[in-house]
């Protein structure tokens, strides 16, 4: 299928759509001022797909501090996937895997050496989206959700290599 969306940065004129987004998809929902922080601490990693003007999808990542799951020595930067959703209507056109390589590639603005994220174990799309980017499951965190669902911790190493092509 021909691409039409366009990746960019998150803006704050975005906000009521992104938590749009996010309230549709995702069971985990955020205050307005949770966004807004983020996009003020990390403005590079807070990413949206739009298509015809509409944000459509939104991803958003934090750079944290921590012992590198890569090398054994010193501390690293590692970029934390907080939250991505496409609207149901505009899935599995390649948005979500547009927007996470976007956001990955931003963190490195930010000197991460890796990036991690959290997702439930019975999540076959998003697990499978991850995999497709180069994260592999690190551990498993039992009943990490509300719901009392268990939690992957996926990681992977970065930068890209140079055999990893964009799609
Ligand atoms: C996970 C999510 C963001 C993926 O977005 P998307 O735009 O549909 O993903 P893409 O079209 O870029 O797909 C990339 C890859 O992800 C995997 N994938 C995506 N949707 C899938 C599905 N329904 N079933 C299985 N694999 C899927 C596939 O490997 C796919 O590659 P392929 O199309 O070549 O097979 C989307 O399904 C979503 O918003 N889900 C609800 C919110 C959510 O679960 N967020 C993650 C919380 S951790």
């Amino acid at each position: 299928m021909q691409t039409t969306f366009k990746i960019r940065r998150f803006k704050p004129a975005d906000l009521e759509q992104v938590m749009h987004t996010n309230r549709t998809c995702l069971p985990e929902n955020y205050s307005s001022f949770f966004f807004t922080n983020l996009y003020e601490r990390f403005p590079a990693t807070f990413i949206v797909g739009e298509e015809n003007g509409k944000v459509v999808g939104y991803a958003m990542c934090r750079i944290e501090r921590g012992i590198p799951s890569f090398k054994i020595i010193g501390l690293t930067k590692k970029g934390h996937l907080i939250s991505i959703a496409v609207l149901p209507e505009y899935q599995r056109r390649g948005i979500g895997y547009a927007i996470m390589r976007e956001v990955m590639q931003a963190t490195l603005l930010y000197e991460a050496t890796e990036c991690f994220l959290e997702v439930r174990v019975g999540n076959t799309a998003a697990v499978n989206l991850y995999k497709k980017l180069g994260f592999r499951i690190a551990r498993t965190k039992r009943r990490y959700y509300v719901d009392g669902e268990d939690a992957h911790l996926m990681s992977r190493k970065l930068p890209f290599t140079s055999k990893e092509t964009p799609r």
